[in-house]
């Protein structure tokens, strides 16, 4: 057993201003769990490898401290003052807990399953602008889960062509269409032009249907200018959404695209293309409930968070679920996984399942998620037998159908049983 030490104080009672973070951490060959504990809070505030000459007494209030270890799960509990960190600054926090740690050799697996953040850190931050209601106030949609899409192919098509799968996926019934995480200002499908032509067939599309309908066009782009610049071109063609690579853009972008949305007002859908680099492996990495927090901590207003089926590797269930009380709670529950959070009056985040989903899994999500979902479909409508115009009313179809309670036998509508013909259905997940 390692001595007690500035980092090693098991019995510790944290702070409520402390940050708390929940680590799941193998330690390397020949290493103690205290040890590989203790090592990674050092890293991970003040300390380095070794003894320094250059550390003075007053630097030792913002050491961090392993206050509880479970030997037999091998989960640790850290507590990091806060006033070792700029609240606003969420790349300085997560240099700090989620930076060279990773890569220490006294570690052979290191996880970072669950953060709680302190009352000084979430209240430095805007949060999302619209929350769930806002949201539904903007659809016009004021209860059943939303339903989207995403163009396909994910890239190559011309402006022309790509407006008019947009307008047959809202003529035929879904809420929203979103450009894929990979079309950004390609010269076969410029940007600007883009937004103006989809736009356009956007505004048709709403006066043939009498529906709100939605466009998240992709402003994630070189530079952090080119995102802000996108993102006003957006607001003064009369769009009310964009959507963003979060992952790949990085925390100082979306901070300032969050504070610039201050005079803007768009919806920010996250996509989450890279999670999985440090997400999916549930030994190592970082957990995508770690990394919903951040993102509605930063004021993102929907987020990926999985669909339990399709093509996504996908943590179980429970996993999404624990990232979707992250996003929608105002006072986060805490278990053996995760912490607990509160978020002091911060509004929602609006959860999306999407990868890999066709309208057959329509009644498996809207029971597992309820109706605060937004349920996203690509090669599920845009595949469909007859078409792009077949497949989303077969997806509004059939999510009209669950809403109301209409059992599988009872469907009607050709081009959703042209769908389930195709795909199949998942009640047996029900
Ligand atoms: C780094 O920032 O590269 C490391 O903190 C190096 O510090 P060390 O030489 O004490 O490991
Ligand atoms: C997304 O960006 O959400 C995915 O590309 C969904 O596409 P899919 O429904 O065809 O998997
Ligand atoms: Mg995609």
């Amino acid at each position: 057993m390692t001595k007690e030490s500035l980092y090693l104080q098991l019995g510790y009672e944290p702070k409520k201003s402390d940050l708390i973070c929940r680590w799941y951490i193998e330690p390397a060959e020949g290493m103690s769990l205290d040890e590989a504990a203790t090592n990674t809070v050092t890293e991970s505030s003040i300390g380095t490898w070794t003894e320094i000459k250059t550390a003075k007494k007053y630097t030792q209030r913002l050491a961090a401290k392993v206050f509880r270890i479970d030997e037999k799960t091998g989960i640790v509990d850290t507590a990091y003052p806060v006033e070792a960190y700029d609240p606003y600054d969420i790349s300085c926090i997560l240099a700090s807990i989620a930076g060279n740690i990773f890569g220490m050799n006294c570690v052979k697996n290191l996880r970072l399953m669950d953060v709680r953040l302190p009352k000084e850190i979430v209240k430095a931050h805007y949060g999302p602008a619209f929350g769930i209601k806002g949201i539904r106030k903007l659809v016009k949609v004021p209860d059943r889960p939303l339903i989207g899409t995403i163009i396909k192919p994910k890239m190559g098509l011309n402006t022309k062509d790509h407006a008019q799968v947009a307008y047959d996926s809202w003529v035929g019934g879904v809420d929203i269409v979103k450009d894929d995480e990979n079309l950004t200002g390609q010269k076969f499908n410029p940007f600007y032009k883009r937004v103006k032509e989809t736009l356009k067939k956007r505004d048709r599309a709403e006066r043939k249907t009498g529906e709100r309908k939605m466009y998240m066009a992709n402003v994630t782009a070189a530079t952090t200018d080119e995102i802000i610049k996108r993102a006003g071109y957006v607001h003064e063609q009369g769009g009310e959404y964009i959507m963003i690579d979060v992952c790949i853009v990085g925390w100082p972008t979306l901070q300032t695209l969050r504070e610039h949305n201050e005079d803007i007002g768009l919806v920010l859908h996250a996509h989450r293309a890279m999670h999985a680099a440090y997400t999916r492996n549930e030994k190592h990495g970082i957990s995508m409930l770690v990394l919903s927090k951040f993102l509605r901590l930063c004021g993102l207003d929907q987020l990926h968070i999985g669909s339990m089926v399709g093509k996504m590797i996908d943590a179980g269930p429970q996993s999404v679920l624990r990232s979707r009380d992250a996003l929608v709670c105002e006072d986060v529950p805490a278990d053996d996984f995760a912490v607990g959070q509160k978020w002091y009056g911060k509004k929602s985040v609006f959860p999306v399942a999407s990868g890999g989903l066709h309208p057959g899994h329509l009644p498996y999500l809207a029971k597992a998620f309820g109706n605060d979902v937004i349920i996203q479909m690509g090669g599920g409508i845009h595949g469909h037998p007859k078409g792009t115009v077949a497949g989303a009313k077969a997806a509004r179809d059939m999510l009209d159908a669950v809403v109301g309670g209409v059992p599988p036998r009872k469907y009607k509508s050709k081009e959703l049983q042209q769908a389930i013909k195709a795909w199949g259905m998942t009640e047996d997940l029900m």
